[in-house]
């Protein structure tokens, strides 16, 4: 029997606009639009697909103007959807997808090696030149200069409309060349650069760091030769360092581009624990190795953020013993009674940087009761935090994420949220306008209330972390990934 959390890993075919009806007080400086992006659509040309991360992308609106909550939501029309939508799947993070796969991965290859010919910006493209575009972007969404993207691992961005959530095309950026990119970029506030990195694979595979400025142009940071690439699904950045943490599930890319593979993308990657965990710490202005450290064996798909701290590195991400959460997320297991929550650790890594080459690196457990999807103050981000808002999956493991938890980094100490029956995305943590504490804002989240059917924003006080108001949607929203505050878009009413 499928678990009740089961509804919000299920479709939603509606599309609405609507306002909600706000319970509770919202914050009269509130203003802005939370866009949260997930997946929404599970089943292609009547098959299932077979992980989480292969559902199809669909944006979610919650705009926030003079104390009420108007609410929009609207699948992606990207290339992988519109394929979706005539019965054929994508290859993506674990699907081979369906029919010709090793066909549609073979002209995904040929597009990038024309691409890659090609050293100015590609026009904007409605649909991109394969047949069957890896642009299923399910991620999040971000600002780039003025534009406003999806973003997934692979290169491609799909442009939309932040006040309508229409799709305006496919880009694939033109530099650096990479073959696989990071959803999770970093905005410096110092410079308004947005900085972020690629893995190209080949001989050798290069991690390719770079900055996009506020103009729109690009420049590489860091160009990393590497053997075996590491599976990375974010990264973390300070004032004056990039922090590559290369966790030991590495491919060979010979495996990952013989245009005959008959698997999925994941299942390339080779899980060795041997290797412990190297951090790279590269340096900003010229691109060089300032250390690199091997710690542990580790996994983990999320940094929280990252600091200096005289001449110690502080870097604080969420981490399991071993890949097994990427198997936990396959829709049949998620869906299934026998389900297991993978917990995750707030882990803090120490580097010496005074040691150059290969220094002393500590790693000491901040919290193990289990929290994912990590998110702190923008206010923060590569510098000195205290506080971190997840999801949490604290005591009943066999459950999905069952609670939100706000933890002190430098205590350990935890408040949590939770309501009977209710299941959680990721909080999202907006401050409040120059706020006397870091935690002075709310988390914005959306939890699932499975007895009653539907979806509720929960709007919680960041410092509290007590329930403020919550407003109801219309319907069940499948769980998501990701979701950014814009202050910059109100209501547009
Ligand atoms: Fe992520």
């Amino acid at each position: 029997m499928t678990p009740g959390y089961g509804l919000g890993f299920r479709s939603l075919d509606a599309e609405v606009e609507t306002s909600l009806p706000v319970e509770g007080s919202l914050p009269a400086w509130l203003s802005g639009s939370l866009v949260r992006n997930g997946p929404a659509l599970f089943e292609v040309g009547g098959r299932p697909v077979a992980h989480w991360f292969d559902g199809l992308a669909m944006l979610r609106r919650f705009a926030f103007d003079g104390g009420r909550v108007d609410y929009r939501n609207r699948f992606l029309r990207s290339g992988a959807y519109r394929t979706a939508r005539d019965g054929h799947l994508v290859p993506g993070f674990a699907d081979v997808g369906s029919g010709d796969s090793a066909l549609a991965r073979f002209a995904t290859l040929l597009v990038t090696a024309v691409t890659d010919s090609v050293d100015v910006p590609l026009p904007r493209v409605s649909r991109c030149p394969a047949r069957r575009p890896a642009d299923n972007a399910n991620v999040i969404v971000e600002r780039i200069g003025g534009e406003y993207v999806a973003l997934t691992e692979a290169p491609y961005r799909v442009a939309v409309d932040p006040e309508t959530l229409a799709t305006l095309g496919t880009v694939r950026p033109n530099l650096p060349r990479g073959h696989l990119t990071c959803a999770h970029l970093h905005h410096d506030r110092e410079t308004g650069e947005v900085v972020g990195y690629d893995t190209r694979f080949g001989h050798p595979s290069r991690y390719l760091v770079h900055a996009t400025a506020a103009s729109g142009e690009r420049r590489l940071l860091a160009s990393l030769a590497v053997r075996d690439p590491s599976y990375m699904h974010s990264f973390a950045l300070t004032p004056n360092y990039v922090v590559l943490t290369e966790f030991p599930l590495v491919v060979d890319p010979l495996d990952l581009l013989r245009p005959d593979r008959r698997d999925a993308f994941i299942d390339a990657y080779r899980w060795e624990p041997e290797r412990g965990t190297r951090v790279t710490v590269l340096d900003r202005r010229t691109g060089g190795v300032v250390a690199r450290p091997v710690a542990d064996p580790l996994f983990g798909f999320h940094h929280v953020n990252a600091f200096e701290r005289g001449d110690e590195l502080v870097c604080d991400l969420v981490t399991f013993p071993d890949p097994s959460p990427v198997e936990g997320m396959y829709l049949d297991v998620l869906r299934g009674e026998a389900y297991e929550a993978p917990g995750g650790a707030l882990t803090r890594l120490r580097i010496e940087l005074r040691a150059r080459g290969t220094p002393p690196i500590s790693m000491e457990t901040r919290y193990d009761g289990g929290i994912t999807l990590p998110r702190l103050s923008p206010r923060v981000r590569g510098r000195e935090h205290r506080y971190v808002y997840g999801q949490g999956t604290h005591e009943r493991v066999t459950d999905f994420a069952h609670e939100v938890v706000k933890v002190d980094a430098t205590t350990g100490e935890t408040r949590r949220f939770s309501r009977d029956g209710w299941y959680f995305g990721e909080p999202v943590f907006v401050p409040a306008p120059r706020p006397a504490a870091e935690d002075e804002g709310v988390a914005l989240t959306v939890a699932l209330d499975v007895d009653a059917g539907h979806s509720w924003l929960v709007v919680l006080d960041g410092e509290a972390f007590e329930e403020r108001a919550r407003a109801a949607l219309p319907h069940a929203v499948p769980f998501d990934f990701h979701g950014q505050f814009f202050p910059e878009l109100g209501s547009g009413r």
